[in-house]
């Protein structure tokens, strides 16, 4: 009896010794709970601030929406899918997490309204304080990775654009990381800059953080660089590419050009990771578009899927120059929704099987080898060239 109580006072002394010496990480409790912590799949969230971050950008601030569910921990640079349903229709769009990885009451994100786009205006008009929304967990892989960038890295933003990289400028500022940062950030006209006076604050502060705004459209008064981000330009900012690491978010035309920039410059690929959402505007444009297709051409989707236990099939039309996911999300009687995420091809969260068919993908898209070799296609970025068959019970 007496040795039990003994061993008992052991290891409880042991175990005082090891809670003391190992803290135990806040969000630690019990292996199965971290994990639904930091891929929760999806989160419900609510909108408790908004304000004008320029004339055509809005910070939306929102908390989780369920008392006693933490947000998801997110590394700098990741973006969440947010689905909405606008007349019947049920998508979703990636936006960047701009507030700082360190604390996790509130995600913030930058939405600009794209005139001619589809969710952006409706959230951008539409959306108030209190308004709930499903999003994804974080995704991406836009972030620091000490391994493989090294200490100096460039980053380069167009636009909207600059939204991942405050996220990652205030963890840097926040942590004082020793990394040396060089942002060339360009726009069309200085009311178009997000975030210009926490750049420049924090440029003054971090010795280690430079900021360079470059605008291709300046009004007379501007005194800083005009023009497009050049080869010139990366070079005068950043001395040399030697040891360099590039960022680059921004849409596909800037992608295009910054792209033979860099070929130009002789930077390796390997030392450059681009993010861009969205699909271009106009597919016929992009490079090795099929220039004998109509484009108002329609040709027939047929999707194999289940419900229930049952297997269905559904028929429709799609335009050949929209992505398939678009056109399966607008077919309202269809009530499928495919799980996606970056829209651009990058995630592979929407990968489906294709049965026959043939889909046009804009070259700089990377579709895993494995994926192309058992026939699945990303439909967020596949446009159908021909009838295509889908088969949604195989994944
Ligand atoms: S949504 Fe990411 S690959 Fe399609």
């Amino acid at each position: 009896m007496m040795e039990d109580i003994k061993k008992y006072q052991k290891a409880e002394k042991l175990k005082k010794q090891r809670e003391e010496t190992q803290a135990i990480p806040w969000y630690y409790d019990g292996l199965e709970n971290l994990c639904d912590r930091i891929h929760p799949g999806s989160q419900l969230l609510k909108i408790t601030d908004i304000k004008a971050l320029s004339h055509d950008t809005k910070l939306f601030r929102l908390i989780s929406a369920k008392k006693n569910k933490p947000l998801a921990p997110f590394r700098a640079g990741q973006y969440i899918g947010l689905i909405v349903e606008i007349n019947g229709v049920r998508t979703s769009r990636p936006y960047s997490i701009v507030s700082s990885p360190n604390q996790l009451a509130y995600y913030e994100l930058g939405i600009r309204k794209k005139e001619d786009g589809f969710v952006s205006p409706y959230f951008f008009e539409n959306a108030k304080v209190g308004d709930i929304f499903e999003v994804t967990e974080p995704l991406g892989n836009l972030s620091y990775n000490s391994m493989f960038h090294g200490k100096d890295l460039v980053y380069i933003a167009g636009g909207c654009g600059i939204t991942p990289f405050i996220s990652m400028l205030r963890d840097i500022s926040e942590r004082a990381i020793p990394l040396n940062v060089s942002l060339i950030y360009g726009c069309l006209t200085e009311k178009d800059i997000l975030f210009r006076d926490e750049l420049e604050d924090m440029q003054k502060r971090r010795s280690n953080i430079k900021t360079n705004f470059i605008l291709s459209e300046p009004e007379s008064d501007w005194k800083g660089e005009c023009g497009f981000i050049t080869r010139d330009k990366i070079l005068n900012e950043i001395g040399s590419i030697k040891d360099k690491y590039f960022y680059i978010v921004g849409n596909l035309p800037m992608y295009q050009f910054i792209k033979e920039e860099m070929k130009e410059l002789g930077v390796s690929k390997h030392r450059i990771y681009y993010e861009a959402f969205g699909v271009p505007d106009d597919i016929t444009q992009v490079m090795g578009w099929p220039t004998e297709i109509n484009s108002s051409k329609k040709v027939n989707i047929s999707i194999k899927f289940r419900k229930y236990s049952k297997t269905e099939k559904i028929e429709f039309e799609a335009y050949c120059t929209e992505p398939l996911i678009n056109s399966l999300e607008r077919t309202k009687n269809l009530a499928l929704y495919v799980n996606n995420g970056c829209r651009s091809g990058e995630c592979a969260l929407c990968r489906t099987k294709m049965i026959s068919g043939k889909v046009f993908v804009p070259p700089e898209v990377t579709i895993r080898e494995v994926d192309k070799d058992f026939g699945f296609i990303h439909p967020c970025i596949s446009y159908p060239l021909t009838d295509i068959h889908l088969d949604l019970t195989l994944t």
